[in-house]
């Protein structure tokens, strides 16, 4: 039994949550640990918002409000979109409101401070004449110096995924616009000024982070793209910013004051103090005995794994600087795996396939999706199902109806009802006690199918690749339909019951096992099939999903599963 602690990227809680979110890490992280936990491994899921950064000190000025209230707003509001399609964290945190994360965060850069690994220069930054205020990050717009994309944020580069910084970022604008200039002439007028901040130097890490591209669990693309990042070099950076939302920097020093940590610094140290808060919590409920109560258990452990789930955009934080921080820190451990997926396109009926976007009203919002009775399993079958694993993919949301029709309705939710409805008329609500020596061919090749399936998705989930699992599993669904329709029950009933006894015992131990490998999936229609079964999913684990179903064994009511829209 192994001990994983799982994260999905903290999100900004600066605007609602759409499907490019979910599909790219929370979705593909709530299933991983599902299965896990069916194995019987002992897992924390754990997740919470980033509230820090220009992001959501933007979104503030926009809306009128603190940044403490607009990331209070939106971390409810993910709460409750998560809740709603049984994205289950362990615990969801704050960077803000927790109260472990500011000394978390200063003690670490402390413990790097003393090591003498940041360096303190006067280096130069973007400057709002008008305001009077530095502008770093996304405070301003330009082009990418790197591929010259357009329009892009003034920290990344969202087309080639680069960082940007005074040097790299072209034709620069103010976001905050080029009104109410207090000083004449001087409205939208961005300059250059100088500034200190303390740096830290990633190339000193470079043959860690070298060692780790070869151990980490990865995706190909993702170590090709970070190796190719390493290889031209590692780059020098700030840690530090002047801005008046953040952590403070904990440094006597006339410098320091009124700045801040970096956000992505301070950010994925949120993965160790939600650990903390949830540590607490548990120890609280005397939940946790023993040794994994303690925070340490999971951080500093060599018998504890750690696997960050990210969307593309964060690869350079979590593959370069994150584990650069923590080689640097030298306490924790680093991750076991960096599961990256690629952005999630969006195309609506007769036109073009488009960039989710918040500004262009091109997204489909999780809380919209609840609100007007959209099943979550539904959408969790469908972002499964066209998730960016290797590559960018696109959400139709006509695409999502047809898959419900035609691989819910027509595939699996048929599958069980017609032989579930079939065996409560003719056998009765309990599993049918059949012949063994009745078995053909064709029923010795089904069990086979079943159990190959088996191995087949157990490989896929343990190589973290739900959509392959997904794709084996309803593969199998398909054979099912097959099978009933080879073997006819509603003839052979008519001729020799024995025979539609064998085949409805095997649609049964089918239905049981797809139960049981669909539940990290589909947990809500899951839970359901199982009460027509009359067994309790808690207490199934993933290798009895290939067990006989016991003959004789008590079932319940058959209901319709999925419906058409
Ligand atoms: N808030 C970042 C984003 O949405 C992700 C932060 S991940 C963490 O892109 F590691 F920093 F927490
Ligand atoms: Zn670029």
């Amino acid at each position: 039994m192994g001990r994983y602690l799982v994260t999905a990227g903290l999100p900004y809680s600066n605007g609602r949550l759409h499907v490019g979110h979910i599909a790219g890490c929370y979705l593909p992280a709530d299933i991983w640990v599902r299965y896990l936990r069916l194995r019987g491994e002992e897992v924390r899921y754990v997740c919470g918002s980033d509230d820090h950064g220009v992001a959501i000190m933007l979104t503030a000025t926009k809306e009128g409000k603190t940044p403490a209230e607009v990331a209070h707003f939106y971390n409810q509001q993910h709460q409750l979109d998560f809740k709603g399609l049984s994205i289950d964290f362990d615990v969801y945190g704050s960077t803000s409101a927790s109260k472990f994360h500011r000394t978390a965060s200063q003690h670490f850069f402390l413990s790097m401070l003393e090591k003498g690994l940041f360096e303190k220069r006067t280096t130069r930054q973007f400057f709002d004449e008008a305001r009077k205020m530095f502008l770093p990050d996304r405070f301003v717009k330009g082009d990418c110096g790197f591929c010259g994309a357009v329009e892009q944020n003034g920290d990344q580069c969202e087309s080639c995924g680069k960082l940007l910084d005074v040097d790299s970022l072209k034709n620069v604008r103010s976001t905050l616009g080029s009104e109410d200039a207090t000083v004449p002439g001087t409205a939208g007028v961005v300059t250059v000024r100088e500034t200190v901040h303390w740096f830290l130097d990633l190339s000193r890490f470079q043959p860690q982070v070298e060692d780790w591209l070869q151990q980490a669990q990865l995706r190909d693309s993702t170590r090709v793209y970070v190796k190719s990042l390493v290889n031209n070099g590692l780059v020098t950076r700030s840690m530090t910013r002047d801005i008046e939302w953040g952590i403070p920097l904990p440094i006597d020093d006339p410098d320091a004051k009124g700045k801040v940590l970096y956000v992505w610094f301070d950010a994925p140290i949120g993965y160790i103090s939600n650990t903390m808060e949830l540590m607490e919590r548990e120890q609280a409920s005397e939940k946790a005995e023993g040794a994994c109560g303690e925070y340490e258990q999971w951080w500093k452990s060599k018998d504890s794994k750690i696997f960050h789930f990210i969307g593309e955009d964060n690869t350079i934080f979590h593959c370069l600087i994150w584990v650069a921080m923590l080689s640097a820190e030298g306490t924790f451990s680093l991750p076991s795996g960096v599961i990256v997926n690629q952005f999630l396109n969006i195309q609506f009926p007769d036109k073009d396939v488009e960039k989710i976007s918040k500004s262009r009203g091109s997204a489909v919002w999780i809380g919209d999706y609840l609100q007007e009775g959209g099943d979550p399993d539904i959408l969790r079958y469908y972002l499964t199902s066209i998730a960016p694993e290797k590559a960018r993919t696109v959400y139709k949301p006509e695409d999502l109806i047809q898959k419900n029709n035609a691989d819910l309705a027509n595939v699996l939710g048929n599958f069980i009802n017609r032989v579930l409805s079939f065996n409560q008329k003719y056998v009765g609500a309990i599993v049918p006690d059949y012949d063994p020596k009745k078995c053909d061919v064709v029923d010795h090749n089904f069990v086979n199918e079943l159990k190959r399936t088996f191995i087949e998705a157990t490989e896929a989930l343990d190589n973290i690749s739900p959509k392959h699992a997904l794709q084996i599993l309803m593969d199998f669904a398909r054979s099912c339909n097959k099978y009933i329709d080879d073997k006819k029950p509603w003839s052979t009933r008519k001729t020799d019951m024995e025979l539609t006894k064998v085949t409805l015992y095997h649609g049964i131990r089918a239905i049981y096992f797809l139960t049981i490998t669909l539940s990290p999936f589909m947990p809500n229609k899951t839970k359901l099939v199982a009460q027509m079964l009359d067994i309790d999913l808690a207490q199934c684990n993933w290798n009895s999903a290939i067990d006989e179903f016991p003959v004789g064994k008590k079932l319940g009511e058959p209901v319709i599963l999925f419906q058409k829209i």
